[in-house]
């Protein structure tokens, strides 16, 4: 088959990395750039840690409104795919470059395949709950991480289009994470003491736009008294240079690469987060978990007790933080060898 994986941010070029590696070794498989993301430690610097080969198609769209920038993929997407005739589209989470992928291909008839289908967040302020609900409902393969992503498909009518494999990033930790505790020298680059920081980050529009909410989290994390290590998302760095200063306690420092970046999860004290792919990382290497959330798509993690959601407008939240224990144990949620099943259900297409 002729294959189009779309990627556009740094999450998607984690999810990319070990199902391209494995489907490139029997089809054609085009790897296809938007330019969403396009600091470099936002996207060359993943591809280089995570081993993926160079985009076949580069769009370079780079940063807009969100109909600028979905709108400028969904031209530039088309013209690749007439050009290019993909037998299937494949799409990526839950961002602009997601749902551009899966218009477009939806609009030329070609078949799309959703990789973390089913989630949802209930919470239409988010661009990303729009994206996902309509990449779900024109997709023909939709691959859900979770049981409880199996049942949203189900109980929107999508029950025929669903494969439960579990999540791909269990394979991209699973890949990496020896390499990385090998090679990563994070550790005593940041001046760190094992087990005595905790890591933030925040990206969300809710949490970052606004700089007096932004503010005010800092501030409150500023009271937490602990090391606080913090690699700032370009989309908050904007903010915090522009409009305030940060407590002491609390380290900036750059978007990390994706080795560096798991070692600073794996040996955090506590996970602090708005981010969808931290929160299932931090519980796979079992680190407790905060979102600074009122909601999360990953509520396995909730429910199981790792991950504690705390409303952003809480003034309340260093306290929350300080008394928030896990379980001694966990049960595996995300599955395994999650590539190999999807790679099978894909190579049965026809
Ligand atoms: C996007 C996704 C979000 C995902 C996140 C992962 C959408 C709607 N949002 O959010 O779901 O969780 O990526 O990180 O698709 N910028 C730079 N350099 C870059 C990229 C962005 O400076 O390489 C700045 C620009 O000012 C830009 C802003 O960050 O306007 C936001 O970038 P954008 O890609 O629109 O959204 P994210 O917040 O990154
Ligand atoms: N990540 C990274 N460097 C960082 C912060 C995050 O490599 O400085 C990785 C992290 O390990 C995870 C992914 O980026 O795999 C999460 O992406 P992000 O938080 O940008 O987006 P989301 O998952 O919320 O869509």
């Amino acid at each position: 088959m002729k294959i189009f994986s779309i990627v556009g941010a740094r999450p998607q070029f984690i999810k990319l990395a070990p199902l391209s590696k494995a489907l490139s070794n029997r089809h054609e498989e085009y790897i296809v750039h938007t330019g969403q993301h396009y600091d470099y430690a936002m996207s060359e610097k993943i591809f280089s840690d995570l081993g993926i080969r160079k985009p076949n198609i580069h769009l370079e769209v780079g940063s807009g409104t969100q109909a600028e920038q979905t709108g400028n993929m969904m031209i530039r997407l088309e013209k690749a795919m007439g050009e290019n005739r993909p037998d299937l589209v494949i799409v990526f989470g839950d961002t602009n470059s997601t749902l551009a992928g899966a218009v477009t291909a939806a609009k030329l008839n070609i078949q799309i395949l959703h990789i973390e289908a089913g989630l949802r967040s209930y919470n239409k302020r988010m661009p990303e709950e729009i994206n996902r609900i309509a990449t779900d409902h024109i997709s023909r393969y939709l691959f859900a991480p979770t049981p409880t992503a199996v049942r949203i498909l189900e109980e929107e009518g999508l029950k025929e289009n669903t494969y439960f494999t579990g999540d791909i990033m269990v394979d991209t930790m699973k890949d990496n994470i020896p390499v990385a505790l090998k090679k990563s020298t994070i550790i005593s680059d940041l001046n760190l003491n094992k087990g005595e920081y905790n890591l933030l980050t925040l990206h969300r529009n809710y949490n970052v736009d606004d700089p007096w909410v932004l503010e005010n989290i800092l501030n409150q994390l500023g009271e937490l008294g602990e090391k606080i290590v913090f690699p700032v998302h370009p989309r908050t760095k904007k903010m915090i240079s522009e409009k305030f200063s940060i407590p002491p306690n609390i380290l900036t420092t750059e978007p990390q690469g994706y080795l560096d970046f798991i070692v600073l999860e794996n040996f955090a004290n506590r996970i602090i987060t708005d981010s969808g792919g931290i929160q299932k990382e931090a519980y796979m290497l079992h680190k407790p978990c905060i979102s600074l959330r009122t909601e999360t798509e990953w509520v396995e993690t909730v429910e199981e007790k790792w991950n504690l959601l705390i409303d952003p407008s809480d003034n309340c939240i260093v306290s929350k933080i300080r008394s928030f224990r896990v379980p001694a144990a966990q049960n595996e949620i995300f599955g395994t060898d999650v590539t190999a099943k999807m790679v099978k259900i894909i190579n049965s297409f026809n």
